[in-house]
């Protein structure tokens, strides 16, 4: 059986070195069944220098990328770049925002538009339109119940005076909403409007 197979394999190289009559390209060595043999055909010469363009390309891509590790072709590095560009900016984006906050703190006016704002929506309908009373105190007189200094308003918006039907507006309204509606009743003050509910509690002089 062996011995066939090595005979057989001998008949094969000789077969190789015969060459086609019609093309004249030699045979293959080895390929042979049925009668057909195959032609040992050249590439055409294109695909072969184009194989061997593809190589010295990913010769040099590999020296680029994994010895002079160049950033132009490591994406990787290209987006960390990128990123840490963009983080600067947005950083320096925010502080700028925050310097302009700084420097110019809300004017008088926006002080008093905001506590409007607050007061039209939430205090209007005990203490009137215009602060001049309903179920709660006029704002616009000089008496005031629990006193008229900008802490004793503080005082009765975060406690409330419960009984007597003044909510607290601790979880309603944080600090700086607290503080522009005491601006805004303030700014009230000797504007004399109609319909104001009589004078309660006792007169307040400013110093
Ligand atoms: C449900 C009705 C009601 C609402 C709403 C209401 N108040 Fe009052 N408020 C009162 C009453 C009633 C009093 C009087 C309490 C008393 O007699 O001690 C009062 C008193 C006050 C006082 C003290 C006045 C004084 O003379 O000492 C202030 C300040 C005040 N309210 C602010 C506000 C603010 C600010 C809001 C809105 C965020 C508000 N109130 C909403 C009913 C209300």
């Amino acid at each position: 059986m062996h011995i066939n197979e090595d005979e057989k394999l001998k008949g094969s190289n000789e077969v190789h070195q015969e060459v086609d009559d019609v093309t004249q390209i030699k045979y293959f060595g080895g390929h042979e069944f049925d009668g057909i043999k195959e032609l040992d055909n050249p590439l055409p010469p294109w695909l072969k220098y184009l194989f061997y363009v593809t190589i010295v390309i990913s010769f040099s891509y590999l020296v680029l990328v994994f010895i002079f590790k160049d950033d132009s072709i490591i994406q990787r590095k290209e987006y960390y770049k990128e990123m840490a560009a963009a983080k600067a900016e947005t950083e320096v984006a925010v502080k700028e925002e925050a310097g302009k906050a700084a420097a110019q703190p809300l004017t008088q006016e926006q002080i008093l538009a905001a506590g409007k704002t607050i007061f039209d929506k939430t205090c209007l309908v005990c203490h009137g339109r215009f602060g001049e009373g309903l179920v709660g105190p006029n704002f616009t007189d000089e008496y005031w119940i629990h006193g008229g200094r900008p802490e004793d308003l503080h005082k009765v918006i975060v406690e409330g005076v419960l009984d007597k039907g003044m909510i607290s507006y601790k979880s309603q309204l944080n600090e700086t909403q607290i503080n522009n509606v005491i601006a805004y009743i303030l700014s009230l003050q000797g504007t004399n409007p109609p319909n104001q509910k009589a004078a309660q509690g006792e007169k307040f002089v400013r110093e």
